[in-house]
């Protein structure tokens, strides 16, 4: 089970201090979301915080892409030294080019799916990806509420890997606090985007290992 804590809920006032204290609090990953003010309606930040803050963690840093034009931010990020890039299936005839500009770059491949596109549209590339990243919420703000009707797709996902025999993440991201992360293991999700969720208790560190459990215990090979 990996827990990625989002850097969207951390302080942005100090955020090499929130990348730290991120990587001493027992995190695997780092996810980074990168909002373009077009793609979704507000704006984040861009590659160069990802190479400001890549010298305060030797974390993996999972950079979710929710832009219209990825393709000009793939090298900037890749140079950023994030080590996996998410771009979304929304994208269409972008995807394919993408995927392989990733490859091309030495980065791992995630593809990310918003809630109302349906989990057919991802199975063409599943056996080019690294991750899939099922969106609980609409992408474009922390602190939403989890939609519950994701989880089917989460289910078609973990049915698919195991029939093609294939090794892809399947990370959940949105709405992901202790109760949703269990709902989402027990049908096949093994990643565990969250902002809100962990960065709203006491200790960011008992958070995470508590979400790991919590995760673990619920987990399926396949719902
Ligand atoms: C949503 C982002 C998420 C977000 C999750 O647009 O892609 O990664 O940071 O935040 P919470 O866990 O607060 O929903
Ligand atoms: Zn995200």
């Amino acid at each position: 089970m990996i827990i990625a804590p989002s850097l969207l809920a951390a302080n942005f006032g100090r955020l090499a201090a929130e990348t730290v204290r991120i990587d001493r609090a027992g995190a695997d990953w780092l996810h980074l979301d990168i909002m373009d003010g077009h793609f979704v309606p507000n704006i984040s930040f861009g590659p160069q915080v990802a190479r400001t803050i890549r010298p305060f963690s030797k974390l993996f840093f999972d950079t979710h892409l929710m832009c219209s034009r990825p393709e000009i931010l793939l090298k900037p990020f890749a140079e950023a030294g994030v080590d996996q890039m998410n771009i979304h299936v929304e994208l269409g005839d972008q995807v394919t080019p993408l995927i392989w500009k990733i490859k091309s770059l030495g980065k791992k491949v995630g593809l990310a799916i918003n809630p109302p596109t349906g989990i057919g549209m991802v199975k063409p590339y599943l056996d080019q990806i690294d991750s899939l990243l099922i969106m609980t919420v609409n992408p474009g703000f922390g602190g939403q509420e989890f939609i519950h009707e994701t989880l089917p797709k989460i289910q078609q996902a973990c049915a698919w890997r195991l029939e093609k025999k294939l090794g892809y993440r399947i990370g959940v991201d949105g709405g992901i606090n202790f109760n949703t992360a269990a709902e989402c293991a027990r049908v096949g999700a093994d990643t565990f985007i969250s902002g809100t969720g962990l960065f709203s208790q006491r200790s960011l560190r008992s958070a995470i290992a508590k979400m790991r459990k919590i995760a673990s215990a619920a987990g399926q090979k396949c719902g």
